[in-house]
């Protein structure tokens, strides 16, 4: 099982590099509101002498769930221990995990929604009353006891709250829901990602970028780096607009950002199923995709472009996709958009 757990030294990011990520709250760019909260929730802790409360971080992927909670950690100065719902495979493991945390300590605990359910339950004492009841023997010959953990602070981060447990949900003082960033927060992301990489960019070809990333810091620094390799390649290595739409072409990502995925959905619901509704496994099937990524991360930036919208009939596709994509809107497709904005209001 060594290896399985993820201990910060050997964090590997999900952009691949650590040296992009923002470590102090001043340095992370964007999210503002709960940025501010976080702040207080961290001196108010700090200044108490208390492990802060638990804490959930939800949203797309990308946003910065991960970074977030190092920067907690860091603001707490305290250690962080890092692993994740799919990588705790026993009850043995979290055992391990919780009892190796020292007083006020964070333990990050990425895609909790896939943990499974069983070792869930080792971790609502220990949320709750910072205790682990182990239990030995079987039949009339059971025993348990309690032993008494550290005060520690649990970040769990999740794409889906939805599928938390109440009872898990419940566990968490704070919650936090991680917002798509604008272009302009974006931008200044692409410059301080340039600034530390040594990149030469300019102001159009920053925004151009920044309005091709889905409001995902992620992909503004995937693409950065993709960027400059067409700029060294084909051109004298600065960044400039012209560069950046070529390259950005040739990796056939349009001017709003959707990519071969975004597109192969869209078409599906507006050519396949002319506009919907259609229902997340019928159209994971026809697309050949999980329905998981479908619906973690290739629809929330289509939902927040208006391009499509989740009815309790399954996925429509809205007029603006159909604008995207050039194709005419039928009438049945208008009409049933019509009657979904107004059950909406
Ligand atoms: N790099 C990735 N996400 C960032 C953020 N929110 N602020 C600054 N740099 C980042």
């Amino acid at each position: 099982m060594e290896g399985r757990f993820i201990t910060n030294k050997e964090l590997i990011t999900d952009d691949g590099d650590i040296s992009l990520r923002p470590t102090t709250f001043d340095e992370y760019i964007g999210q503002e509101k709960v940025k501010a909260n976080l702040k207080v929730y961290v001196a108010a802790s700090k200044a108490r002498g208390e492990a802060l409360d638990h804490v959930l971080l939800y949203g797309p992927p990308g946003l910065g769930k991960t970074t977030l909670a190092h920067i907690i950690a860091s603001e707490l100065g305290v250690e962080i221990k890092v692993t994740s719902g799919p990588g705790i495979e026993r009850a043995a493991n979290l055992a391990s995990l919780l009892t190796n945390l020292q007083d006020r300590d964070v333990l990050f605990l990425d895609e909790i929604h896939r943990l499974n359910h069983s070792i869930e339950e080792i971790l609502y004492p220990a949320m709750e009353d910072f205790a682990l009841d182990i239990s030995t023997g079987k039949g009339a010959g059971a025993t348990s006891l309690r032993l008494n953990l550290n005060k520690f602070t649990l970040i769990g981060a999740t794409t889906r709250a939805g599928m938390l447990t109440g009872p898990l949900r419940d566990r968490f003082g704070v919650i936090c829901r991680l917002e798509p960033y604008s272009a302009d927060d974006l931008v200044r992301i692409i410059k301080r990602s340039a600034r530390l990489l040594k990149i030469a960019i300019d102001d159009d070809a920053a925004l151009e970028l920044a309005s091709r990333s889905r409001g995902t810091p992620r992909i503004a620094n995937r693409l950065l780096k993709r960027v400059r390799d067409f700029a060294e390649v084909m051109s004298d290595g600065n960044i400039d607009r012209g560069i950046t739409v070529k390259a950005l072409n040739d990796m056939e990502i349009d001017p709003l950002g959707l990519d071969y995925n975004d597109k192969k959905l869209l078409s599906a619901i507006v050519e396949k199923f002319d506009g919907g509704p259609a229902g997340l496994d019928t159209l994971a099937a026809a697309i050949n995709e999980d329905a998981g990524t479908i619906e973690d991360v290739i629809e929330p930036y289509l939902i927040q472009l208006g391009f499509i919208a989740r009815t309790p009939r399954g996925r429509i596709a809205l007029k603006a996709a159909f604008n995207h994509l050039g194709v005419k809107q039928p009438e049945k497709a208008a009409l049933q958009q019509l009657s979904f904005l107004n059950q909406d209001q």
